[in-house]
């Protein structure tokens, strides 16, 4: 039997996925307003912005039961106003897909959120392992200088539900306060 080189690989150090079924996506300042408490100064900044990258290898199609998904989330260093980058953050379409983020470089936090508004963060730091329990909202956050780059894996079945968090958002804010990070919550 012939042994076949794997069709795809991730670097440990950077996180970056090559090879068959990558998935590339990007979210700039322009595409997340309403996101950030300070909507005057997101305005006021260039739209162009990248906040984040997405790479994710998807090899059976969104939605199959059963399937995994495999990604890594590149997090720039920055801030509108004093609230520092973040994700838009989601709750899974399928409530209760849970999921595995895991720090690859950089720091920040995880922040989750249950579905009564109930809020904790984790620090995520090289190699932080964070399990994400299903009916629980998720978003990353860089509180440091040099990007956060982190690994993910989820069910292909999991979906994303942004919508859920389009009002009120997440009860907690990170924000920079005295040169340091800290959790305000609403
Ligand atoms: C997948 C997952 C991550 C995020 C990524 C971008 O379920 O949690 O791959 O999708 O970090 O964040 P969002 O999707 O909130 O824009
Ligand atoms: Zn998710």
């Amino acid at each position: 039997m012939n042994i076949e080189k794997s069709p795809a690989r991730t670097e440990l150090t950077t996180g970056q996925v090559t090879g068959t079924d990558v998935l590339y996506s990007r979210k700039t300042l322009g595409q997340l307003a309403g996101v950030f408490a300070d909507e005057a100064a997101r305005s006021a900044m260039d739209p162009d912005t990248v906040v984040y990258e997405v790479l994710s290898r998807q090899t059976v199609p969104e939605g199959t039961p059963g399937g995994l998904f495999f990604g890594t989330s590149i997090l720039h260093p920055g801030k509108v106003g004093n609230e520092y980058f973040m994700t838009k953050g989601h709750f899974h379409q399928r409530r209760e897909a849970a999921e595995y983020y895991w720090g690859i470089s950089g720091t920040g936090m995880l922040l989750l959120s249950d579905e009564a508004g109930r809020c904790t963060a984790q620090a995520v730091e090289p190699g932080s392992l964070h399990y994400i329990p299903g009916f629980t909202a998720h978003r990353l956050v860089n509180t440091g200088a040099e990007d956060l780059v982190v690994g993910a894996c989820w069910g292909s079945d999991a979906g994303h539900d942004y919508g859920a968090l389009a009002g009120e958002g997440f009860p907690v804010r990170v924000v920079e306060r005295g040169g340091r990070a800290v959790c305000e919550e609403r």
